[in-house]
């Protein structure tokens, strides 16, 4: 038998925590199926030749440097820190992030010079210490693996560098952000070498996952016209290729289909609607191949 038909990716994301629930969302957006078990340390794939291995965030570079993993999916804070021989493929657009400072909210914050001489607590030990270094601060870095946020309260640290996504975190323990280190997002991570097999088996997922997002980015509109403002339309629409123009049972009048990016559509819409479009449907698309 050919060697490649035995191929097997093995993907490894996080088992809890705040990427793991859209890591496998994206699998599944890309018409994998997993059976994801609650307690599970591994599972197939029921339609694709990949394996998925659940592990802390912390752990996946190594694993991946290893070849235990093919493949991971992180935050690229984590990527970071780590420094593995691994190489990140492609940024995925979710759990977007920054890692920052934070101090007690009650603080007189004159700056970044008010951590000189300080401690600051965080689960981010080199990429701190690198910035620091940067600014010219020299601050006593106390690593600590989890719970950060609460250094400040219990006398630990004078400050803390810890992900900021919502602000929540920070908000509940008293804390308030006062310098971004480095902004981050999910990220998916490969070994540095790959065999042939698992290199078009990663291919393949990597067409899937820029469909589904190449289609998040995008919406499909639909709009009327009347046909003497068509073309001024469709200078704002440049859509795929070029829209798509049907002429309506209402005489002088055409609908106009076409696809635009989602961020774009808010500063386009008053545009269309001064040239006299109307009905303006918006339409998720599910998958978009470019
Ligand atoms: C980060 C950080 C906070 C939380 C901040 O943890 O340590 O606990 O997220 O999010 P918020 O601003 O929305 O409240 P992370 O998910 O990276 O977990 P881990 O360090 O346990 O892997
Ligand atoms: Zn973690």
């Amino acid at each position: 038998m050919n060697q490649r038909d035995n191929e097997i990716l093995r993907v490894a994301i996080q088992k809890s925590g705040r990427l793991s629930e859209k890591s496998q969302e994206l699998l599944k957006e890309c018409g994998i199926s997993v059976n994801h078990g609650s307690n599970k340390l591994k599972a197939s794939a029921s339609n694709f030749p990949l394996e998925v291995l659940y592990l802390r965030d912390d752990d996946i570079p190594q694993y991946v440097a290893d070849n235990v993993a093919d493949i991971g999916i992180l935050g690229e804070n984590v990527v970071i820190e780590k420094a593995k021989e691994v190489k990140v493929i492609e940024p995925l657009g979710f759990a977007k992030c920054r890692l920052s400072l934070a101090v007690k909210r009650e603080e007189n914050y004159p700056g970044i010079e008010f951590f000189q001489s300080k401690k600051i607590a965080t689960s981010y030990p080199h990429i701190l210490k690198s910035f620091l270094d940067k600014k010219g601060i020299s601050a006593e870095i106390e690593e600590i693996s989890g719970s950060v946020e609460i250094a400040p309260g219990i006398g630990l640290a004078d400050g803390i560098c810890d992900i900021v996504s919502t602000g929540s975190t920070l908000l509940t323990n008293g804390l308030k952000e006062t310098d971004v280190v480095m902004k981050s997002q999910a990220v998916m991570i490969g070994a540095m070498e790959l065999g042939v097999g698992k290199q078009a088996l990663l291919d393949k997922l990597l067409f899937r996952i820029r469909s589904v997002r190449n289609a998040q980015k995008n919406k499909y509109i639909l709009l009327n016209a009347p046909n003497d403002k068509i073309q001024d339309i469709i200078s704002l629409l440049p859509g795929m290729k070029s829209p798509t123009i049907l002429p309506l049972a209402n005489e002088g009048w055409s609908s106009v289909h076409s696809v635009i990016k989602e961020d774009e559509f808010w500063e386009v819409i008053d545009k269309l609607k001064d040239l006299g479009a109307q009905g303006i449907l918006i339409v998720p698309i599910e998958k978009m191949i470019v």
